[in-house]
């Protein structure tokens, strides 16, 4: 990819750890200038420190997508910063894992509040510099925004409200010139596997997946990147995501039965390793 983007400008929420950092990184090498949204700020700055150290502008926010008015101030702080904001990515997210019946309403609220309206909250703050600057908007959906496992419907209903939500904005925006994409990861190297129900990362944690299987964050964010720049409507990350979402595209009985037969189901909440 030719680096027409250079001298651009991104903001990037959850970018204090794996697919949001990657991209920050990413995007740096690019020559993009970066604004990194995330609760954890000393993390942040260290990100900051690490992409101004190789010559890159960068600027940490703190901010939770969770909160209403949060999002509009980092938005403001980074047009104050940089002038103007050509790439987003609505990127922080988590995961609420369980079996329906040991769930309560509270949990798939606590889901919704950041994987759904922190990314409505983060579309809203940056609609009009992204319908200035005719950019793209890249909402983080994965491969659970097409294929439900049992023991995450909160998850895989908030990640399928997100493949909708590009679908209508991908008509809205485009007379404006934004090109919208769906990033749907499947399994990659980062920290939420061991984020609990309530949000809380717990270091210790075993990660449940097999070390073989998730992607690299680094290549994913290139690969993301590349996807997003070339205006992809959606952009499957992982070969081992891309079969299921083609075998559930093609064949969404196999892979019901698949999902059946094998007794397939999400990872359960991660506790503290004993
Ligand atoms: N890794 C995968 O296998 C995978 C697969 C499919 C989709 N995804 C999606 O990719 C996105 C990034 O996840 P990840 O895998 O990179 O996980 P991660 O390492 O746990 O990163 C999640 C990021 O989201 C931020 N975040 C969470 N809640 C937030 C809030 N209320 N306000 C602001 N930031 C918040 C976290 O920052 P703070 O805690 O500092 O706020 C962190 O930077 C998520 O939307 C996830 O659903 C990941």
């Amino acid at each position: 990819m030719a680096n027409h983007i250079e001298g651009k400008v991104v903001l990037i929420t959850g970018a204090s750890s794996g697919i949001g950092s990657a991209l920050a990184r990413e995007y740096a090498r690019l020559g993009v200038r970066v604004a990194a949204i995330a609760r954890r700020e000393e993390r942040l700055h260290e990100l900051v420190e690490g992409l101004e150290a190789g010559g890159a502008q960068a600027l940490a926010i703190g901010c939770d997508v969770t909160r209403d008015g949060d999002l509009e101030r980092a938005v403001g702080t980074a047009l104050e910063r940089f002038g103007r904001i050509d790439h987003v990515h609505a990127n922080a997210g988590f995961g609420v894992a369980g079996w329906f019946h040991t769930l309560s309403l509270e949990d798939y609220r606590r889901q919704f509040e950041t994987n759904v309206f922190g990314v409505l909250r983060t579309v809203q703050a940056t609609r009009e510099a992204l319908w200035a600057s005719g950019g793209n908007l890249a909402l983080m959906g994965s491969v659970n925004s097409f294929i439900s496992l049992p023991g995450n419907s909160p998850y895989c209903m908030s990640k399928a409200s997100i493949l909708a939500l590009a679908h209508s904005l991908r008509h809205e925006f485009r007379p404006r010139g934004v090109a919208v994409t769906l990033v749907a990861p499947g399994f990659v190297q980062s920290e939420i596997r061991k984020v609990d129900n309530t949000g809380r990362l717990n270091e210790n944690a075993p990660d449940p997946i097999p070390d073989w299987l998730p992607m690299n964050a680094d290549k994913a964010a290139r690969q993301i990147v590349r996807g997003v720049c070339r205006k992809r409507r959606i952009v499957v990350v992982t070969g081992h995501g891309k079969w299921s979402v083609r075998l559930q595209r093609h064949f969404p009985g196999v892979t019901h039965a698949i999902i059946h037969r094998f007794g397939v189901s999400s990872r359960p909440e991660p506790k503290k390793a004993e």
